[in-house]
């Protein structure tokens, strides 16, 4: 089929790359001339394993351009995987999801599916519908459906080729029929039902798995008070079929592009239709906390920051992404930058984002080894390989072997016994 995708972020691109992969031809768009140029050399603008491999492989169905006008002509299928960013309220901004229907409205020349991949609030895919066949120029058919996403980043790709289901949301069985024509060589089992169900499967779905953390994360709060060991608790659950065990390790929160939004979002909605979500509630205002807990922690231990070098250990959301956005560590920087702190940061991959956000402020390190030479403490924000691998003798080279573990690294034992003051999550 003719495909288009509106948007080459993780969502998009990935999505893209994928559908071209199972044989579709695919046309990218993004307004950023850059971004496009990097993809027309074969190199991912987005660090995702297995993409540009699969990029090379797919090279002659794909098609990268800024010129939406063309991309969106002649096409069966134009998908839009643009960002639903969030607003000051909590709510989900759609302008980059109008902007695109504009284009779209403006350049189609055939009958075509606009199918929504980005996470809108319930709802959005009948206005955007109705904006489309409002606005569109010419006597041509356009329907939309809903296909939420459900790609994790650093495993997109896998995800994207072997999910475990893929949800249609559409109003038509012309529609129906033409969304699983596009998904048929993926071997993934496929559910269709209306727009607004399918909206709302993305929301309750990411909203549970964040709701899952946050729970997990008390419980292993009170671990800490009664002397349980959250690993053993967890292990205990998990066995549990109906529990399950996954998404179930205490840390200090969730972050990354969706969860944080999508619970706000969701919660916002719920507010509006006076049906609130007091769990949805309770899972944001729990992570809100937990990302500042080590932070906490150490303040009530009487760590002083003034003058101190601090070392810190991962910086992204979360291992094998660069992406930072809403990351545990850009809460806790901005505080022990006021408390007067010198930081010594690493991450394998996230410092070249860091450093866009803070250029000066921060000591960026080649090695964690580097971070931890004669620092008075140091605090582990993403469980990296190359972090988890440090042996006991890089924390012995601390001036105050004073570690605090956010993502539960290292056996506790093992680190008192190398005679360093340890502190994790639960345990
Ligand atoms: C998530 C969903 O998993 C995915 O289905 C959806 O499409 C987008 O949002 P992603 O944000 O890429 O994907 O990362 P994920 O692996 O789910 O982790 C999100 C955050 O939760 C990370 O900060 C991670 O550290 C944290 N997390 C995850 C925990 O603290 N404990 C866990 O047990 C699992």
């Amino acid at each position: 089929m003719r495909i288009a995708m509106a948007g080459t972020g993780y969502v998009g691109l990935v999505t893209a790359v994928c559908l071209a992969h199972h044989g579709h031809e695919v046309t990218c768009v993004d307004i950023d001339e850059n971004k496009i140029q990097t993809m027309r050399a074969g190199i991912s603008p987005i660090y995702e394993e297995g993409l540009e491999e699969l990029m090379a492989e797919s090279a002659e169905r794909l098609t990268y351009t800024t010129d939406y006008r063309s991309a969106y002509q002649n096409k069966d299928v134009i998908f839009i995987g643009v960002g639903t960013p969030e607003k000051k309220d909590g709510s989900a901004n759609l302008d980059f999801i109008y902007a695109v229907c504009k284009q779209i409205a403006e350049s189609v020349n055939q009958d075509t599916l606009v199918v929504v991949k980005s996470t809108v609030p319930i709802g959005t895919n009948d206005d955007v519908e109705k904006y489309l066949q409002d606005n569109v120029q010419g006597d041509y058919k356009i329907s939309v459906a809903s296909n939420p996403e459900f790609l994790s980043q650093g495993t997109a790709v896998r995800d994207t080729l072997h999910g475990e289901r893929i949800v249609i949301g559409a109003e038509t069985e012309e529609d129906k029929n033409t969304m699983l024509k596009v998904y048929e060589n993926f071997g993934i089992p496929m559910l269709t039902m209306n727009r607004r169900s399918a909206e709302m499967v993305k929301y309750a779905s990411n909203d549970f798995l964040a709701l899952k953390i946050s729970y997990i994360n008390e419980i292993a709060n009170l671990c800490e008070s009664l002397h349980a060991n959250i690993e053993d608790v967890t292990r205990g659950m998990g066995m549990d079929s109906r529990i399950g065990n996954k998404f179930l390790n205490a840390g200090i929160g969730y972050g990354g592009s969706c969860f944080p939004k999508d619970t706000k979002a969701l919660h916002w909605l719920s507010v509006i239709n006076d049906v609130e979500l007091k769990t949805v509630k309770a899972a944001i205002e729990v992570n809100e906390r937990q990302k500042i807990r080590l932070y906490e922690k150490a303040r009530k231990m009487g760590f002083d920051f003034k003058g101190k070098k601090v070392a810190v250990l991962g910086l992204t959301f979360k291992p094998n992404t660069d992406d930072l956005r809403d990351a545990p560590s850009l809460d806790n920087i901005p505080l022990f930058l006021d408390n007067g702190a010198n930081i010594y940061a690493y991450d394998p991959v996230g410092m070249k984002n860091f450093q866009r956000k803070y250029p000066t402020e921060i000591n960026y390190c080649d090695t964690p080894e580097e971070c931890l030479q004669d620092a008075d403490i140091c605090f582990i924000f993403t469980e990296w390989p190359q972090i988890k691998a440090l042996p006991m003798e890089a924390f012995q080279t601390m001036k105050t072997t004073l570690v605090l573990d956010g993502r539960n690294c290292y056996c506790p034992k093992k680190m008192k016994d190398a005679g360093i003051l340890y502190y994790s999550i639960g345990r």
